[in-house]
């Protein structure tokens, strides 16, 4: 993986000069399309601040980037074409150098977030093998483990495809074969032939990664028909930098798209989820009813601001692949002080190694102390059995020391009683 860090004044100067290849809706006889400039009482174009700021020039640029322009490039909305070359790159730059694919091999786009990519993945798929094999609604399943994203069962429920949920082990957060098994064989005997299977690099509560290996061996040993997409909506932008065998990458045949948020761990403001899959399966989101559209719809979301594909742009060129890749070791380095501190004190946790989320079991911290440092429980509604520390960059070192030493004070009075 290398891509190089350009300075603030590269990053500015190709950002402006995508805009300028933008139409301008002040110069332009735009007389047909339902945007405009953005309101001049709150957005006054001639701000001076703007020449030296390539985020909040692109946001006043207002480009609409509706599409899917990895597919369908030069026929895409003409209107965008500058900043949506950025996109291009931006898809371009994951697919290849964080996510391991041959070159020119991947589509995507910027979506709003990491629910609607994961939906996007799981609507392509249904389609997929409606289209390719003829298939009924009631024989596609959509398979997860336990500890995965909501927007699981909320793509089950839109997409109508029954979900099949399979139990973790309650330590190490993996899948149970046995349990798969069982539930893959049932859904076969009542019919189901066709499987879309989501596998985690980092679920959210746990951080965990599930094992894709056991998952498509098993798959492949019992001649299972699917279609594999990776949630990394969480861990897209800290795996795949410190992973030394990361088998979540298009180098797995077996692997067909992933999630990667921009607005998780790559600090990227919020709307800037990102899908990635192999080339030949966008086609299957073709909404071809877009006529009003150049280069029609291929995505859920329909319009979109192209100001969140260049944030993404800029952010990586502004860290390139080392720099990056360092400031999550930071991450990790941090995560791993805490997890010695935890040990020394005997509290239990899960913690994947390449993953800075602790999970700390609820009889090891009391309530009063996970709220005041306002840490995640795994269940609001009742009684949890988790509490979650995610190691961000805003978790400084005086910040854990100060919670480690409650944690502390409280477990010797504890031990005391
Ligand atoms: C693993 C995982 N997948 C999907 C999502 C959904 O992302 P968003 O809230 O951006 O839609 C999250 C959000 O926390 C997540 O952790």
């Amino acid at each position: 993986m290398y891509w190089k860090k350009l300075n603030h004044n590269e990053i500015n100067n190709r950002v402006q000069e995508a805009i300028s290849q933008n139409i301008n809706y002040r110069e332009t006889p735009l007389l047909g399309i339902p945007g405009s400039f953005l309101d001049e009482e709150e957005f006054y174009p001639e701000a001076p601040f703007l020449e030296d700021s390539p985020f909040l020039a692109t946001f006043i640029n207002n480009p609409n980037h509706i599409g899917c322009h990895t597919l369908t490039k030069d026929k895409s909305e003409p209107f965008f074409r500058g900043t949506q070359q950025l996109e291009i790159e931006v898809i371009k730059l994951c697919g290849e150098q964080i996510l391991g694919g041959n070159e020119d091999d991947q589509d995507g786009y910027i979506a709003p977030g990491g629910t609607e990519a994961n939906i996007q993945a799981i609507w392509l798929y249904r389609n997929y093998f409606q289209q390719e094999f003829d298939a009924k609604i009631e024989e596609i399943a959509l398979v997860y483990s336990e500890d995965s994203h909501y927007s699981m069962p909320k793509a089950s429920n839109l997409l109508n495809v029954q979900s099949i949920v399979v139990d973790v082990d309650n330590d190490t957060r993996l899948i149970q074969l046995n349990d798969l098994d069982r539930k893959i064989s049932t859904a076969k005997e009542k019919g189901v032939k066709y499987f879309i299977i989501i596998q985690n690099m980092a679920t959210t509560m746990f951080g965990s990664v599930d094992d894709i290996d056991a998952m498509t061996d098993y798959l492949t040993q019992t001649n299972t028909n699917f279609k594999l997409h990776v949630d990394g909506a969480f861990g897209g932008f800290i795996y795949p930098f410190v992973s030394e065998n990361n088998a979540m990458t298009f180098k797995n045949p077996h692997v067909t798209s992933f999630t990667i948020d921009g607005h998780k761990m790559l600090q990227t403001p919020y709307g800037t989820g990102i899908f990635v899959v192999r080339k030949g399966y966008m086609k299957y989101g073709l909404t071809d009813e877009a006529k009003y559209v150049s280069g029609k719809d291929y995505t859920i979301c329909g319009s979109r601001s192209g100001a969140n594909a260049v944030t993404i742009w800029m952010t990586l060129m502004a860290h390139g692949s080392m720099g990056w890749t360092v400031k999550m070791q930071n991450l990790l380095d941090r995560t791993e002080v805490v997890c010695g501190k935890l040990d020394k004190l005997g509290v239990s946790y899960f913690r994947h190694p390449d993953i800075n989320i602790i999970a700390i079991k609820s009889d090891c911290i009391s309530r009063e102390l996970a709220q005041r440092y306002h840490l995640i429980p795994n269940t609001s509604d009742e009684q949890p059995q988790w509490w979650k520390i995610i190691i961000m960059q805003h978790v400084k070192k005086g910040m854990l020391d100060k919670f480690l030493l409650e944690l502390e004070s409280e477990r010797t009075l504890h031990l005391k009683k």
